[in-house]
Formats: structure tokens, sequence, C-alpha cells
């Protein structure tokens, strides 16, 4: 099939080298030169594990390649797929303007009929307002069919190649089957609908799984009063095979460009539609709060006062695999500890580049190994659940001068740490 996708972000781009390995022949759009020449070098604007490899082989075999030209990529294709990003806007309801932006240029380039599929996640409703949109700038027909993304950032490629589902939302049935038939050979079942459940598919398992974080998060908060073990509690429940053990981790809070963005929008719609969503409301202050859980385990040793203290922050990132530090909690975390007088040793694998525009250079030490942070530090703070973090030496643990780590994603083994004498405090375990 002959397929553009327009967009290189995270959707986008992985969207296009899976879509290509598929056999397909696709052009991948950006309207940014920069980016697509940076591409066409073999280089990733983002760093996906798998992603350069995947997208060099898929581009030497003819099956890729990349334009800013929007209209050859829509002409030369039977179906386009819109991936640009649906910012927060300012009141927290999702911006569509990139989605309009390439909706008009769609529509003055389009010159045969064309199945348009929005993949970007936009809020119930969307799709037919974007559909009438394209209608009333042109006479060519078209058909609109909404196909919301599940990948996850760090695994995407995978995600795509071995997805538990993949939605089809869509009032013709022709266009439902063509677009289906992109996805047959996957063995996994294909939900066909119409528009408004597909987009609201995408808001509600998002906002489930946020749910599901929160949800442990306050059982955390009752293991510590308790004296319950999360992990245990979270094992346990997840053994349900109603419940299931996935997105049980307690932890620092949620973060990344999706989960906040996406709660507050499905928040937004609803209020917009007359319903409080009181679950959602009570999901966003649990995560709002529970950096400051953590961070309350750390002013109980310390007070509020970190001057003269050095901390050893492992991870940057809002999550393991990716250097994404959008909405990342651990930055959030990084700049409270700096703001109360410590002096920060960092170390993240990936997103280190990214955190420097953001958290700057001012008392704070970047450091280009895990092994480094430890050498002149007091205390120990984890904020991201990356692997390699599991297994630090006893020998540096013990480097730490005052014998702390506060463990923001429990990942350290308790009684192991206790046993070299050092003072452990994680989110929920004893
Ligand atoms: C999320 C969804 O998982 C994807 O299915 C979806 O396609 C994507 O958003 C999107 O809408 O584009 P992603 O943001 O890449 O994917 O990251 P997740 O793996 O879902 O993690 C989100 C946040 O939750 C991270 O900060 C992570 O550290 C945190 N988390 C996750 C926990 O605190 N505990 C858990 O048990 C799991």
């Amino acid at each position: 099939m002959k397929i553009c996708v327009i967009g290189t972000g995270y959707v986008g781009l992985v969207g296009s080298a899976v879509f290509a390995d598929w056999g397909n022949q696709v052009i991948g759009v950006d309207n940014n030169p920069d980016k697509i020449k940076m591409i066409e070098a073999g280089e990733m604007p983002i760093f996906e594990p798998g992603l350069k490899e995947l997208v060099a082989k898929n581009v030497a075999s003819g099956n890729l390649k990349f334009t800013t030209s929007l209209a050859d990529g829509i002409n030369e294709s039977e179906i386009i797929f819109i991936c640009v990003g649906t910012p927060m806007g300012e009141d927290g309801s999702a911006d569509l303007k990139y989605i309009y932006q390439v909706a008009e240029e769609i529509a003055q380039n389009m010159k045969t009929p064309k199945i348009i599929s929005i993949k970007s996640t936009v809020p119930v409703g969307t799709n037919r307002k974007v559909r009438e949109f394209i209608k009333s700038k042109t006479s060519v027909d078209f058909a609109s069919v909404s196909v919301p993304e599940f990948l996850r950032e760090g695994s995407s490629i995978e995600d795509m190649n071995q997805t538990d589902r993949t939605v089809i939302g869509s009032d013709d049935l022709n266009a439902i089957e063509k677009v289906a038939s992109l996805f047959s050979h996957l063995n996994s079942p294909i939900v066909k609908c119409d528009l408004e459940s597909a987009e609201l598919i995408k808001y509600a398992s998002n906002s489930f799984l946020a749910t599901k974080i929160s949800f442990i998060n306050e059982i955390a908060q009752i293991c510590d009063l308790s004296g319950a073990d999360v992990s245990k509690v979270a094992y346990g429940m997840g053994l349900d095979s109603r419940i299931g053990p996935k997105f049980l981790n307690a932890s620092i809070g949620y973060g990344g460009s999706c989960f906040p963005k996406d709660v507050l929008a499905l928040f937004k719609t609803s209020s917009d539609f007359g319903y409080h969503f009181n679950i959602l409301d009570s999901v966003m202050n649990t995560n709002k709060n529970q950096k400051y859980y953590f961070l309350n385990k750390i002013k109980k040793v310390y007070g509020d006062n970190l001057k003269g203290k050095k901390v050893a922050a492992l991870g940057l990132a809002f999550k393991n695999d990716t250097d994404d530090i959008r909405e990342s909690v651990a930055i959030e975390v990084v700049k409270i500890l700096r703001e109360m007088g410590a002096i920060i040793n960092a170390f993240d694998p990936e997103a280190m580049p990214n955190s420097k525009k953001v958290l700057g250079e001012e008392h704070i030490n970047y450091l280009s190994r895990k092994e480094e942070v430890f050498q002149d530090s007091d205390l120990l703070v984890i904020l991201t659940e990356w692997k390699e973090f599991k297994d630090i030496s006893s020998e540096n643990l013990l480097k730490l001068r005052d014998k702390n780590i506060f463990d923001g994603r429990n990942l350290l083994e308790a009684s192991k740490i206790r046993d070299l004498g050092i003072n452990y405090y994680s989110i929920g375990r004893k």
C-alpha cells in the first residue's frame, strides 16, 4: 500500500518506519527541513531503541523516503496518516492548531480521492469537525478515519509490531476495511467502530492507566502508614486477571507528553459536555501531590534546607529507555531539591542533553557514568526506572556520606541496602 505519514515525532517517525518494514511504500513528511535532512542523513531527532536501524534498513530497501513537500507526499499515496502533535493548550484542552494546518494543506493539495486518517490523539468529535473543515475547502472525495496510536516511548517499535489491538473508526466501511488490511498480519484484534468511539478509546485507555498509577500511589501511602509492602500488594492484586499486573508500580508520579496532557484533556472535554469527571479530578490531584510525598521523606530526615548537601540523582527522563523529559517528574524533583539548596550530581543514560537545556548548569553536575554520582555525594535519590539503576555495587552505595537512599521508583532491594547499614526510603515499602 502507498502511505503518507505527516509528522516525524514519535508516532510519525516510528509509524513510517514500521509501516515501511511491513512492506508498504511510505513517504514521511515534515515541514521542518532540518529535521528531514537529519533523518535522511541517518540521524534520529529522538532516541528510541532500534529506530535508527529500522529507518536505515527501510530507506535502503526503497520502502521509505522523506520529504518536506506535503503535496508530493499525499498525491503519491492512498492513505494519509496525520501524526502531528496535539499539545496542551493554555486552558488544558488539546491544542489542535497543527491538525488544522495540515488539514488545510491537504485540502489545498489533494487531487484524487484519499483516506485521511488521524493518528494524533484528538478529543472526541475532532475527526468529524476536521472532516467538515476539509470538505468545505475541496470538492475531491475523501474518507475520514480515526486510527489512534497506543505505542509507548522506549518500546514503540515492539509495541507497534505486537499491539494488543488496533482501533479503526469511520462512517465509511470500505475505508475501515482498507486501513484494516494494513494491520491484518498482526495477531491481535481490530476494533472497528465509529469515529467518536475510536477517539474516546484512546483517551479512556490513557486515563485508565493513569488512574491505575494514582491508585497504587495512594495504596503505597496506606502501606507506609500500616506497615504493608506495596510491591507485594500490587503483585497480589495483579494476579487477578481482571486487574492485571501492569501499571501498578508505585512511583514519584506519572509524567511524559501523554498522560498528564490526555487526562486533563478528557477532564476538560467532559466539562465541555457538562459532566464533572470526579475520578480524573482525583487522579490528577494525587499525581500532582505524589512528588511532594516523596520529597517529604527527604525533608523528614534533612528538614527544608539542603544547603551544603550534595545529592546524587539517578534519572532525569520521564521514564526509562527514552531521552524525553517532557513533564518529567524527575526534573521537577531535581528543581525542588536545588531550590532547597542542594548541589545535584546527576546521571541519566540518555536524557542529559535535553535536561541541560531546561535545568542549565547552575548547582548541577552532569556526570558521564552512573558510578560517578557516588564519588562526592551525601545522599542518593532515584527518579527514573532505568533497569541499569537496579545493579549498583555495594562499594558505590557505601560511598554516600550520609548513608541515605531515597528510591522514588522502588528499584532497589530494601533488605540488601539495609544490610549494608544504609537507610533506605522508598514508596510504600517497609
Ligand atoms: C503512554 C501509554 O502507555 C501509551 O499506550 C500511549 O500510546 C502513549 O502514552 C501516548 O498516548 O502516546 P508513554 O507516555 O510513552 O505511553 O509512557 P508510559 O510507559 O505509559 O509511562 C507514563 C508515565 O507513567 C511515566 O512517567 C512512567 O514512569 C509512569 N508509570 C508507569 C508509573 O509511575 N508506574 C507504572 O506502573 C507505569
